[in-house]
This record gives structure tokens, sequence and C-alpha cells, in this order.
């Protein structure tokens, strides 16, 4: 029997799974890290703390599952997008890594777009306007305020990539994930040359480029070692946590939306062709699937505006028996949906989908003395699912159809939380019955990369099957449609607001 191990390199933390050639997790192990906010609105995480977890769990996961370690064939790496590791000469960290929803770069886009001769003419180049937590514009940043630590600079690479390097000593990525460092020619599935050269930046610096499944590497004798695996199995590219995510639930033909509520909030198409959004709202990214491509919306705050809420807000509930979640979620389901006039914008950090605003900041808005605890964590789900509607909103605007959305993260697990989906969305949604999107979706491209699977279309209709099915309770979705354009009409009246507030500091 062969093996495939998946690994995401999350936000709050790292999963691992070992799962059978037909799918079946045998094994599993995660491990959190500490994120850090050294100031309001900068996001950092030290790339030591993903190595360290990565260990512990491919150890305990295959530790678990009892398997012999040379069937232990290939493993597949996933993580958060756009984060930069810098490296110096001798491959050591220069600084700690910025990340996905980190917002100090507003500068730096606007140089990108400067040196790229306009915004149309960067999009034209790589697809996407300059947003804050792409990769490119943290590279500026560090140039332009820590010229030493950008001196020392040799390579620039993704989190999931700086896995990669000490796992095999390789310098690699994959199109999906290099698609959001805003320097990839999307179209071709290679670096921007022009692009590059416009920004002065070496392409030395970056990776070379694979194909998702495609084999980058294979264990050094001494990872092979410490991780009890046999320097035979193999590493293939992967993805970004959002494709891989997609992979994973199946999304690799048109027709079908994945929506993933973790920390950030996506919303993710599958696109036979290059689909660009003119007004740079969605990103266009490679897709994991050879050949093609996807769109997506990302909300920066989903399931961290919740994971706030719990730990500022109702601390005591830790110290109780049932899971704080648990016990919101059971309060929130009691207050009728609309949360009787409370409304929450979840953008605790700027927000990216559709606003591309730094500046936004969350907010209750719509407070009486009749509301209660259930009815602010009951606003802060539906304020969270009405952002990814935005998205949805640009997505059905493009023409692109969506006839089914699979649920998965965190979001997916809450009864409430899938039928808030369902009612907001005005569409079925379903749920998978491997929950580990990313790190399952890595795994079957494992599969492929190691010849166990022809193609990752096969791979995932050989290995992925629906759990259960939540319909669309019109009702209610007749009251969300009545608060949907209220909820986009606060952004636009407090926009201004917003901006003078982030100045105040
Ligand atoms: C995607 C994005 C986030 C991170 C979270 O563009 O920024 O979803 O990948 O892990």
């Amino acid at each position: 029997m062969s093996y495939y191990l998946g690994v995401d390199i999350g936000t709050s933390g790292t999963k691992t799974i070992l799962v059978d050639a037909s799918g079946k997790i045998v094994g599993e192990a995660s491990e959190s890290y500490p994120l850090h906010h050294p100031k309001p609105l900068w996001s950092e995480q030290d790339p030591e703390d993903w190595w360290q977890a990565t260990v512990k769990t491919i150890r305990a996961a295959v530790k678990k599952a009892k398997v012999k370690p040379v069937d232990v064939k290939a493993i597949g790496l996933s993580g958060q997008m756009h984060g930069s590791v810098f490296l110096d000469k001798n491959n050591d960290v220069v600084r700690r890594a910025l990340l996905w929803n980190d917002q100090r770069t507003a500068a730096e886009c606007a140089e990108i777009e400067k040196r790229a001769g306009g915004r149309s003419k960067l999009i034209g180049m790589v697809a996407n306007p300059a947003l804050t937590g792409f990769t490119a514009p943290k590279i500026l940043w560090l140039r332009n305020n820590e010229p030493k630590n950008f001196e020392k600079t040799k390579k620039v690479l993704l989190p999931k990539d700086d896995i990669r390097r000490r796992l095999t000593g390789e310098f690699a990525t994959e199109v999906s994930d290099a698609s959001g460092m805003l320097l990839l020619d999307v179209k071709k599935r290679d670096w921007s040359k022009p692009l590059l050269s416009k920004l002065e930046l070496d392409t030395d610096l970056f990776a070379k480029c694979y194909e998702s499944e495609e084999v980058t590497g294979k264990l050094t004798p001494e990872v092979a070692k410490l991780l009890g695996l046999t320097t035979d199995c193999v590493v293939v590219g992967g993805a970004g946590d959002c494709a891989a995510n997609a992979v994973g639930t199946g999304v690799v033909k048109s027709g079908i939306l994945s929506t993933s509520i973790g920390t950030s909030g996506v919303m993710f198409v599958h696109s036979d062709n290059v689909e660009i959004d003119p007004q740079g709202r969605l990103h266009t990214f490679c897709h994991a699937v050879r050949g093609k491509w996807h769109m997506m919306g990302v909300s920066l705050t989903a399931g961290g505006a919740l994971q706030w809420f719990t730990e500022q807000l109702c601390a005591e509930l830790a110290k109780g028996k049932t899971d704080p979640y648990e016990v919101l979620t059971q309060e929130a389901s009691a207050v009728a949906a609309g949360s009787e006039g409370l409304f929450f914008l979840p953008y605790l950090a700027g927000e990216r989908t559709p606003h591309a605003d730094p500046d936004a900041r969350g907010c209750f808005v719509g407070l009486t003395l009749k509301h209660t605890r259930g009815h602010l964590a009951r606003a802060i789900m539906e304020g969270v699912t009405y952002a990814m509607r935005d998205s949805l909103a640009i997505i059905e605007e493009m023409g692109v159809p969506v006839r089914q959305i699979r649920a998965s993260g965190g979001g997916a697990k809450s009864a409430l939380w899938r039928q808030l989906q369902a009612d907001l969305f005005g569409k079925k949604v379903v749920t998978l019955k491997a929950e580990q999107g990313p790190a399952f979706g890595v795994a079957l491209l494992a599969m492929v990369g190691a010849g166990e699977y022809k193609n990752i279309e096969e791979a995932c209709a050989a290995t992925i099957e629906l759990a259960s099915e939540t319909p669309v309770d019109r009702k209610t979705l007749r009251s969300y449609d009545k608060g949907f354009p209220v909820y986009q009409g606060l952004y636009q009246s407090l926009k201004s607001d917003f901006k003078r507030i982030s100045s105040l500091g």
C-alpha cells in the first residue's frame, strides 16, 4: 500500500494528514504557533515556527498511522499565500515574514503601478492589480524601509516553498502560489520578465516555477532521518492554500464554487481560460490543475472575526466545560435572521475583495439595548457571509456559472454557518467527507506526482465524496436580499471616515 502526506502551513497552525490512495485519512496532526502584530495593521510570523510545526506534525501523523517509512511515497505542500520569507546567502532568515493580511504596503502598491506604467498595464502583465497583501509590494517595502535587510536578501520564498527548501534543499515554487506574488505572467505560467525589470528586481531572487503536481525534489538524507521517512519520498509542487482547498473539494471544473471560511474567507471558481475582472476586484491566478486558471475573492477577516470576538470579549467562556464556539453558536441560533437590525462589517484587518482598502475598519452598526451576546455573534457570522456575497456578486456579474457551492473550513463545520451560507448566497451548500481541504488537496497532487493517478481530475473523481446538503430557506433568503444593500451601503457611507480614523494612527 502507498501513502501520501499533505501538509498545510496555515496562519493559525500547520495541519498534516497521511492518506492512502483511496483518499482515506490514516493519520493526522496539527500544531499551532503565534502570529505577531508589531503595529496595528502589521502581521508577521517566524518561518522557524512553521518548520518546527511541519517536522512535529509529519512525525506524529506517520507514527499514529503505523505505516512503513518506505510506503510514504510523496509529500504535497500547501500554505498561506503571499507571505515573504527573506533569506540571506547562508539561507538564514533575514527578518520575520510579512503575511497575506499585512497592510503596511500601500505606498509600494502605488509605486508598482507607477513603475508598470499604470494599473491596466500592470493587469496586462500579471493579470492583477497591486494589492497590499501580495508579495511584490512586501519586497519593495523591504527595499524602501529596511535597505540593509534588502541588501542581505538573496532569495524570496513563499511560506510553503521555504518548507520545501528545508525538506529537499531545492528552491522551487509552483504556479498557483507564485501567481499571488504579483510577479508571474499568469497567462504564460512563468515569471514576468518585463515586470521584474520595471521593478528592478533580479530574477535570481525567485525560485524555479513548476506545475502543481510536478516533482520538485526528494527528501535530503538528514531530513529523511529526522522525519522517519526515506530519501525516495518525493515532494511535489503543491499549491497555495486556496487552490489546494479547491482541489481538495473537487473544484477542478466549471460550475462549482468553493467557499472556505478559515481565518480568511475565500470564494473560488475554476476557469478554463484566463478571465480577468477589468476592475481588478477578483484575483485571477493559475489553478493547481495543469493548464487551467481560477478566479477568487478574499475577505481578509472571516473566521478570524469570530475568533477575535471569542478571545477578546468572551474570554470567560474558555473557563466553561463547553467549547466557547459551541456556546456562541447556540446563542446565535436563537436569534432571528438579520440579528434584529444589527450589522457587522468584518474589516478588522482592512479589506481585500471588493474594496482593496487597507484603511477599512471593523464595526457593529445598529446596536440597541435589546441586543445580546448572541445577536453580536450572529451579526458577525452574517457580516462575514455578506462580505463573501460581495465576491459572489462579482463572479455572477462576470457571467461565471455557479450551480453548486461546496463549503469547507471552520465555517463548514457549523450547521448554523452552513445554513447562513445557503440562505445568503441563495444556493444549495454541500460539504464533503474529507474536511481537510488544503491538506487533502495537496495529498491528491502528491498522488498524481507519484503516478498513482493520471491527473488531478481523475484523483478527485476517485476520492471525493459528498457528506451533507443544506438547501436554501427561501423566506430567509428574501430577508437577506433586503439586508445585503444595507450592508453594502454601510462601507460606502463610512469609507471616508475609515481614512480619517486610519490617519489618526
Ligand atoms: C488568499 C489569501 C488568504 C491566505 C490565507 O489570497 O490571502 O486566503 O492564503 O491562508
